[in-house]
């Protein structure tokens, strides 16, 4: 089993996790996080933060050599806001005399409800660790999984489908073709004229004093079939997918394949139907409607899901809100903020899925060490081959 745990405040020190459960022997390289960490930061609409953070990743055990040991892996990402908010975020000593208290929940946050649950005076301790910042450290994650995958020619892809009701014209299966210009676009979109329309969009939401989200996909590719399981219901791959996508700081919906569209077709037109290719005499499929998942297991086809991120809620034209001490009716309060942060948040989820890919692949492919997991993983694909019918 994989599993990891972060912590870290947003105007903390610094973001760690700690990732048990990787096999000895996978070769890692820092760069190869930290150029995720950059995508994460990239993405037109974005505030200052991330003008001021340039996140990289250091590992404080498990890695030698650029080779995992087998022990837990501790990965860290200072926060260079951290110089700005020493004493107000101080761990030990007393509260400084003008400490100003965060008493305005911002609505859309999680401000009033983890107040109310931690008993908080002060809603900074909330929204330190309700903030995005928390994302950094996911993707950090999340690349350590994808470079896993990466060893089996598993590719995670996404982009951008719309901002607002701006929408792309590309079509899911060129992701792959188009990943370069995806990269080059800031809005993670290949489509010239949506992302101007886009771009316009989030200029005129930033003169309003207003923010905008948008639906994003993920594209998986050269996934081994039989990744989670039907037998219980928290081994299903298709909930741990939506799961993990749904605890992104924003994301409100997420589907696979075909989705809430399927809801309104009949069945001849949502399942996909199983043919012998004529060349080649194996078992294929002309359709991926179910989007690479049935019955909770990966299917052999590729992966594809899309999230629904909401507009981001701290704008600089703040909603009605009410201070929790005084009482008085006020503005919820403002921070630095992002008009729009859906490219971003698209790299999010593509660490978010591999990561829950390369747990799912773990399981299935269990060993203490690469070889061990290269053995047990060859060994399975001769057989599906048989069963499909591909090495005849
Ligand atoms: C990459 C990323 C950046 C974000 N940036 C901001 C931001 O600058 N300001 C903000 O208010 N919310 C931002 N959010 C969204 C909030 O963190 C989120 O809406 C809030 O924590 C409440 O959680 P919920 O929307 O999931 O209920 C961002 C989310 C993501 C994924």
């Amino acid at each position: 089993m994989v599993r990891y745990l972060s912590g870290g405040e947003s105007h903390g020190p610094c973001l760690t996790a700690i990732i048990e459960g990787l096999p000895a022997g996978l070769f890692l390289r820092l760069a190869d996080i930290n150029k995720h960490l950059e995508r994460r930061q990239k993405g037109y609409g974005r505030g200052g933060r991330m003008a001021i953070e340039k996140d990289r990743v250091k590992v404080l055990s498990g890695l030698r050599f650029n080779k995992t040991i087998g022990s837990p892996l501790t990965l860290q990402i200072e926060n260079r806001d951290w110089e700005n908010w020493q004493e107000l975020m101080a761990a030990e000593g007393a509260a400084p005399e003008d400490l100003v208290r965060l008493t305005r929940p911002r609505p859309g946050h999680a401000d009033l409800a983890g107040g109310l649950k931690y008993n908080h005076d002060d809603l900074r301790l909330v929204l330190e660790r309700s903030s995005a910042r928390e994302t950094a450290i996911r993707v950090a994650v999340g690349s350590v999984g994808r470079i896993l995958l990466e060893k089996f020619k598993v590719k995670v892809y996404s982009h951008v489908l719309s901002i607002g009701p701006i929408k792309t014209g590309v079509e899911t299966y060129n992701i792959p073709e188009l990943a370069d210009k995806i990269e080059a676009s800031p809005l993670r979109c290949a489509d010239d004229d949506a992302e101007k329309k886009m771009i316009s969009a989030i200029e005129e939401a930033r003169k309003n004093g207003d923010t905008l989200g948008g639906v994003i996909e993920i594209f998986v590719t050269g996934l081994p079939p039989g990744l989670g399981s039907h037998v219980q219901w928290d081994r299903r791959l298709d909930g741990r997918l939506t799961g993990a996508l749904m605890s992104i700081q924003g994301f409100k919906g997420a589907e696979i394949g075909l989705g809430f569209q399927s809801a309104a077709e009949p069945g001849s037109k949502v399942h996909d139907p199983l043919q012998m290719e004529s060349e080649s005499g194996s078992i294929t499929r002309g359709s991926n409607r179910a989007g690479g998942l049935e019955g909770g297991i990966s299917n052999g086809q590729p992966l594809v899901m899309r999230a629904a991120m909401k507009p981001i809620p701290t704008m600089s034209q703040p909603m009605a809100s009410i201070d929790w001490v005084s009482g008085e009716e006020v503005k919820g309060a403002t921070e630095r903020s992002d008009i729009c942060a859906v490219p971003a948040a698209a790299v999010v989820a593509e660490a978010v899925a591999a990561w829950e890919l390369a747990s799912a692949f773990r399981e299935k492919f269990a060993g203490d060490y690469m070889g061990e997991v290269e053995a047990s993983y060859n060994y399975y694909m001769d057989q599906v081959r048989k069963r499909l019918h591909t090495d005849s």
